[in-house]
């Protein structure tokens, strides 16, 4: 369950928070911040009409104001990074020589911390921001946002974690904020993020590519995407529980299991006229005979391996 934060000690206060960017991440992080009791000061977008808009319809979600990088405020204690992962270092620098210029000026520079959200790249890409002071570190949910959807990161199965690293006392307010939000973190070595993050682009964004791939498979015989999609759902849906439960060897049924290798066969020829739903069907059955428990292993194999030459 979501905890109280206690970091601006000895005010016990929760950080305020400026979000930069109004996207996926940054429209579910506003609300679920804002549930958890901080207050959002600012949203950051950059100065194009519609990216101005996006800011705005979620700043008044959450009582925030709409800025740029050249109006902001900057008078919250964390900046939380929440755009495309080709764009923290620059938007770092942008906001940056903002900060560097009140201090050249003696004006009050606020924000203590910085964090971003990719799982690939590593909080170096926050420090540009440094130099002004700041601590950065990079804090990725394993976990999508879409939208139209607002997951739980806590929940009767499951809890949400986030990929932790960077500067001490940024890694620490990091934990803080996602022990408040109820999801849970653990630390991950910059060296591993790369590797993190490829693991985690299976995990969602290519499992809707199989997905796709399915509704290809069932326009073989004869389903349209939506009706495949309702009929496919309850089988899916128990696979994935049963992984959950059983872990993967006994959730694994089917022709290879039973050592069909005649269905198997079958399902190759009619699937000649969907090359690309055929190559996924062979790769993933040959995944199936390294690592799950089949029968007639060697008729399969040499099948997989005739009609893939
Ligand atoms: N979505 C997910 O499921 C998910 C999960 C985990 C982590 N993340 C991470 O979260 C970060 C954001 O991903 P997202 O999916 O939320 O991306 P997104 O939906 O494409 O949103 C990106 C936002 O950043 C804004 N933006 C781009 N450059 C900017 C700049 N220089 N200054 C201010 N705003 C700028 C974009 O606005 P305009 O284009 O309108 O200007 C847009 O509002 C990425 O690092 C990603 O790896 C995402």
């Amino acid at each position: 369950m979501p905890q109280n934060l206690n970091i601006n000690k000895p005010a016990n206060k929760k950080p305020t928070v400026a979000l930069v960017g109004a996207g996926s991440l940054a429209t579910f992080l506003a609300v679920a911040l804002n549930h958890a009791g901080f207050k959002i000061n600012e949203i950051i977008a950059r100065d194009s009409p519609s990216s101005r808009r996006k800011a705005r319809q979620l700043a008044t979600k959450v009582g925030a104001q709409a800025v740029t990088a050249h109006s902001a405020g900057l008078d919250a204690t964390l900046l939380w990074f929440c755009v495309p992962d080709h764009e923290i270092r620059r938007a770092a620098s942008t906001l940056s020589d903002h900060l560097l210029a009140r201090v050249l000026t003696h004006q009050k520079t606020i924000p203590r911390f910085a964090l971003h959200s990719s799982g690939a790249l590593s909080s170096r890409e926050l420090y540009p921001l440094r130099a002004a002071g700041v601590m950065v570190a990079s804090a990725h949910p394993l976990m999508t946002f879409v939208a139209g959807a607002h997951p739980y990161l806590y929940g009767f199965q499951s809890t949400v974690p986030f990929a932790i690293e960077g500067d001490n006392a940024a890694t620490r307010l990091a934990r803080q904020i996602v022990r408040a939000l109820g999801g849970e973190s653990f630390e991950l070595p910059t060296a591993r993020k790369a590797a993190y993050h490829a693991w985690a682009t299976m995990t969602s964004p290519l499992l809707v590519a199989f997905l796709v791939t399915l509704e290809e498979a069932a326009s073989a015989a004869g389903f349209a995407p939506e009706d495949a999609r309702r009929k496919s759902l309850p089988i899916i849906t128990q696979t994935l529980a049963n992984y959950s439960r059983l872990g993967p060897a006994k959730s694994f049924s089917g022709p290879l299991i039973r050592g069909d290798a005649e269905t198997v066969r079958k399902h190759l020829e009619v699937l000649k006229k969907h090359p690309r739903a055929r190559e996924v069907y062979i790769a993933l059955a040959k995944v199936a005979l390294r690592e799950l428990p089949v029968k007639n292993r060697d008729d399969l194999k040499r099948l997989l391996h005739e009609t893939a030459s």
